[in-house]
């Protein structure tokens, strides 16, 4: 895969969560890369040890202001974020017992992050945000 940039489809329209998926795509670069260069097992720890605090503090953000202003998609946006959080738990599990093709697996839940969990559900929000002045 071609280094990954950021391109205005994937944006929400609000510039705090733009900036937060932008730190997602650069994770992606960088387990694409070390994988192209036959280091995905290098850094695919240190990649899911971010992603645990990335998705913990981009999801309590997003929640926040959702919750604030009484986005009508909130539980449904919540569930599938505690998904992916046990998704994220799970797969460090399996880094820590030693589980092999970890990093494709990684791999895939990133970019499925970026396709389909910002593509749809978080672009959901934008207009109703937007609407109360968040942008
Ligand atoms: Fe940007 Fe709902 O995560």
């Amino acid at each position: 895969m071609a280094l990954m940039t950021w391109k205005d489809e994937f944006s929400v329209k609000v510039a705090e969560f733009d900036g937060h998926h932008k730190q997602l795509i650069s994770m992606i670069n960088n387990l694409d890369e070390a994988m192209r260069q036959g280091k995905g097992k290098d850094i695919v720890g240190d990649i899911l040890k971010k992603l645990v605090n990335y998705a913990g503090f981009h999801f309590a953000a997003e929640q926040k202001i959702m919750q604030q202003h009484e986005y009508p998609g909130y539980a449904d946006h919540k569930d599938k974020h505690d998904k992916m959080t046990a998704k994220v738990m799970a797969l460090q599990n399996d880094y820590q017992s030693g589980k092999a093709s970890l990093t494709i697996e990684v791999f895939k839940f990133l970019t499925d992050w970026l396709n389909k969990h910002i593509m749809e559900t978080d672009k959901k929000y934008s207009e109703y945000l937007n609407s109360k002045g968040i942008k």
